[in-house]
């Protein structure tokens, strides 16, 4: 498994993806941050192909903002979304960035979870931030230098859970 820049071919397996994971949706977004914000646009590659994809943008001269972030259902739970959160750390480090952030619906446990172990801490509710009504949670976190090296340790394989569609 490797973590690399988002190219111009990625473009439909991660709208394969995001269509999966969300219910809110809008292609010329990630278009839009492929020519904006491609520093902070990765993808975890395996097997050949794509099966997740992180995307942030610069929210504050202090602060990273993560847009999106999403697995491929049947790679789930191998520490892929882990990965690529260090990876984007990681640039956002190098980009002299000491904040990232993101939020998250309030009903999205798993993610929440996944935010917290990682460091995130959850700073305040969005009221009705989501299209559908649902609260959103700002989660913050400092960024440092020890995520270098947590992005360093990385390499080893991860297996998919299931390879056959359900
Ligand atoms: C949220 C999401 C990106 C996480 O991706 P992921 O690849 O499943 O994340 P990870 O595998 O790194 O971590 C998930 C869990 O698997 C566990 N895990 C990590 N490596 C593992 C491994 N090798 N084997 C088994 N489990 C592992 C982790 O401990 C983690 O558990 P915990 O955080 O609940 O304690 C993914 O679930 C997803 O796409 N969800 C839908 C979209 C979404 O909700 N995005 C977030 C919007 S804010």
């Amino acid at each position: 498994m490797i973590i690399r820049q988002f190219e111009p071919d990625d473009f439909q397996d991660v709208l394969l993806i995001e269509m999966e994971a969300f219910s809110e949706h809008n292609p010329f977004l990630y278009i839009n941050f492929y020519e904006t914000n491609r520093d902070y646009f990765l993808v975890a590659q395996a097997g050949g192909s794509v099966v997740g994809y992180v995307v942030g943008y610069q929210l504050t001269e202090m602060e990273g903002r993560i847009f999106s972030i999403a697995v491929n259902s049947e790679y789930k739970n191998c520490g892929i979304g882990t990965q690529l959160l260090y990876a984007i750390f990681d640039v956002l480090y190098e980009n002299a960035f000491q904040y990232v952030s993101l939020e998250v619906r309030a009903s999205n446990k798993g993610a929440q979870k996944l935010y917290r172990r990682l460091g995130f801490v959850p700073c305040w509710i969005e009221e009705g931030y989501y299209s559908d009504g649902e609260d959103g949670i700002i989660m913050k976190m400092r960024l440092h230098q020890p995520f270098l090296l947590n992005a360093l340790k990385i390499k080893e394989e991860v297996v998919p859970i299931r390879h056959e569609p359900v």
